[in-house]
């Protein structure tokens, strides 16, 4: 009985000495799963009339020091957490890292001055999608199946027969056209196509486009050159001069392609403009009656215009850029170089 006695003042004290929880935890393995254990076993070995007294003080014992082990390491764990919030508490009110800003990506940019100067000519912004079929990519644009002018577009096809990827923002011609014939049109169809190339500084397999359309009952040539002058000298600036090539696109007859004078030597002739003195900004044309009676126009009534232009090719020709496949390259140091 008296061991008993000394074994949990020494137990008590040595638990109250015990300053986290390794110590207690070490306490544990000494004293409730040893010594008190081995003072539990030793009824057995008492005479039999002290075994009742004894084994029922070892128990109390027993329970007793594991219920103090047990709010001892309960109040550790407290006083731990309490210890880890007060040392690792955020100063909300510090001033932050300053983030670094991201900005649009140079072609984006580029898009959006399209947008604006056609916006102030009326032009409105329709989007079509990018994955197209074969008809409105190329057949209702007055290219049957086999036609020759196909050629012109290296197309990327689909697993799906009949399914592929816009080489052109020219079907979306005929999806405005569908929508709103027989009201006048006057839009611009921007957007991202592709084509089955080899990739090399000046051509890539991904590409925007901005697509215009203009369809009402007096729309001629005239109001396309003036649309394209006026595009021309706000994107690039007063001065520009345009000059216009007669060309061939199976959906526009006639049609054109339009050059302005050189924006780094004037026409002078320089390495830009490979000394012709031109660069070339965009394919156009007036809409051909095929097209207009697929897209629900009655051609002896309407007429209209149509032009293309390759955003990278534009941003390339502004800023003297001489690789296209910088463009989807991901390269920080060419991206910065471009807008705020
Ligand atoms: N879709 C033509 C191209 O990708 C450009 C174009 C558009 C030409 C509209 C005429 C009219 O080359």
């Amino acid at each position: 009985m008296s061991t008993l006695a000394s074994l949990e003042e020494r137990a008590l004290a040595d638990l109250h000495d015990c300053t986290d929880e390794a110590a207690l935890r070490v306490w544990k393995t000494r004293y409730l799963n040893d010594e008190v254990e081995q003072a539990v076993k030793k009824v057995s070995t008492l005479p039999p009339a002290e075994r009742p007294a004894y084994g029922k003080q070892a128990n109390e014992l027993k329970k007793k020091l594991t219920a103090e082990y047990e709010s001892a390491i309960a109040a550790e764990k407290e006083r731990a957490l309490a210890r880890s919030l007060a040392s690792e508490a955020l100063d909300v009110t510090l001033p932050s890292r300053p983030a670094r800003r991201g900005r649009l990506h140079v072609s984006t940019q580029t898009l959006r001055s399209i947008y604006a100067i056609f916006a102030d000519m009326g032009f409105q912004i329709y989007r079509s999608s990018e994955v197209e079929d074969d008809e409105t990519n190329f057949g209702l644009l007055n290219m049957p199946e086999h036609h020759p002018a196909r050629d012109m577009w290296d197309t990327f096809y689909t697993t799906k027969p009949g399914v592929l990827l816009r080489t052109h923002t020219s079907p979306g011609q005929i999806h405005v056209m569908r929508e709103l014939c027989p009201r006048p049109i006057r839009v611009i169809l921007p957007g991202m196509c592709y084509r089955y190339e080899a990739i090399t500084t000046r051509s890539e397999i991904m590409f925007h486009q901005v697509e215009g359309l203009a369809i009402g009952e007096r729309v001629t040539m005239a109001d396309l050159k003036g649309a394209l002058i006026a595009f021309a000298r706000r994107m690039f600036g007063d001065e520009r001069t345009v000059r216009i090539r007669s060309s061939y696109f199976p959906f526009t007859e006639p049609s054109i392609e339009v050059d302005m004078d050189c924006i780094v030597c004037a026409g002078a002739g320089c390495s830009l403009c490979k000394r012709s003195g031109w660069l070339e900004i965009l394919g156009a044309g007036m809409v051909h009656p095929v097209v207009l009676r697929n897209g629900g126009y009655d051609p002896a009534r309407y007429s209209g215009f149509a032009f293309g232009m390759g955003v990278e090719r534009t941003v390339m020709m502004t800023y003297a850029i001489d690789d296209i496949r910088q463009f989807w390259a991901n390269d920080l140091r060419f991206l910065r170089q471009f807008g705020t």
